[in-house]
């Protein structure tokens, strides 16, 4: 999203200080706040912290504002940059949405758009990171499984060669192990929150306006009568099948679906994919001593994202031939 060389520190400062509060925050976000709710509002989150109980606030407030600190300084350094030599383009996400702030009318200037990149940090950084390391673990969980990637890696990729975005449509073993993980481990698992604006007759039941509502992705994809076997980490259902990531088929939402569908979706897909392929063809990859397949810990942190309670300890390493 920004240029690598002047920014990474910053970068990386920002990903961890996302991180930190989606931790401290997402239960809370849960259960008393709908978060598109602060997006829409388009003000900073920390100016809503107050409606968190004592210790989030607390906790987050300093956090929160400094990830917007460091945020509002990178588009400051980019405007100041672009204003000294109006050549000098990185052609990435921030200079698209500053040119936008330039155009007559437009909605965006350099408040609104530290709101939004914040955002995006976010809903971007534990989501898909979350989701690699449950296909991680369900790899490491069935080895037929990983038998199959690694031998379709093998043969579309070739030893020695580094796997690239555009390899991905010749891997549909692969493709379709994302699928399923997303399937038992969606990253958002109610979604987001919604609220309804009037009352609304749904399949017999009427929703009160204003009641918030929350959509379980997470048990409607376990739903037997939608799903065969449906605790298993089976990715051959998905071979064949018509059903994918856009939100036509409701028994299969991971990342929402109609206006409000994840508009990450694209990317987060790549991201994921891409990092798998290349730990999965670059490395072997074993248990700790003492872990089998069988007792790797599966349990799952509740909170507005889906986080293994215990974090998945694997160990790389090259065969020697
Ligand atoms: C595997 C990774 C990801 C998953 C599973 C995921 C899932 C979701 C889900 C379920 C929603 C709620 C959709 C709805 O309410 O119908 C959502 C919203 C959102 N996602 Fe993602 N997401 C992922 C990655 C990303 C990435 C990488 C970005 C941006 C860089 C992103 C940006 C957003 C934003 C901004 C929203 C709020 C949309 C709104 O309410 O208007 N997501 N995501």
């Amino acid at each position: 999203m920004f240029q690598s060389n002047i920014l990474l520190p910053c970068w990386n400062d920002c990903v961890a200080t996302a991180m930190y509060l989606i931790n401290k925050t997402s239960s809370s976000l849960i259960s008393n706040h709908a978060p598109s709710e602060l997006l829409l509002k388009k003000k900073p989150l920390y100016i809503h912290l107050k409606a968190f109980g004592c210790g989030v606030k607390r906790d987050t407030f300093s956090s929160c504002k400094r990830l917007y600190e460091i945020v509002g300084d990178i588009i400051k350094s980019r405007i100041k940059c672009r204003a000294s030599n109006p050549m000098s383009r990185n052609d990435d996400f921030l200079d698209v949405i500053l040119d936008q702030c330039q155009e007559d009318g437009s909605y965006f200037n350099s408040d609104n758009i530290q709101v939004l990149i914040v955002e995006l940090f976010y809903a971007g950084s534990d989501t898909a990171t979350i989701t690699t390391e449950w296909a991680m673990t369900e790899l490491l969980r069935n080895p037929r499984v990983m038998q199959k990637v690694r031998q379709e890696l093998s043969k579309v990729i070739g030893a020695g060669q580094m796997v690239r975005e555009s390899d991905m449509d010749r891997l549909p073993y692969f493709q379709v192990v994302v699928k399923e993980t997303l399937r038992l481990h969606p990253a958002g698992p109610l979604i987001l929150p919604f609220k309804a604006k009037n009352d609304v007759e749904l399949c017999g039941f009427t929703i009160p306006s204003n009641s918030h509502v929350l959509v379980n992705m997470w048990a409607i994809a376990r739903d037997p009568s939608y799903w065969g076997d449906p605790s298993s980490f089976l990715p051959e259902r998905f071979l064949g099948s018509k059903i994918d990531y856009r939100g036509q088929n409701y028994e299969y939402i991971p990342f929402g679906a109609g206006r409000r569908i994840c508009p990450g979706m694209p990317l987060a897909i790549r991201m994921v994919q891409l990092v798998l392929a290349s730990i999965i063809h670059s490395f072997n990859w074993k248990l700790p001593e003492g872990t089998t397949p069988l007792t790797i810990d599966m349990q799952e942190q509740c909170g507005a994202t889906l986080k293994k309670a215990i974090p998945l300890s694997a160990i790389p390493f090259i065969e020697e031939n």
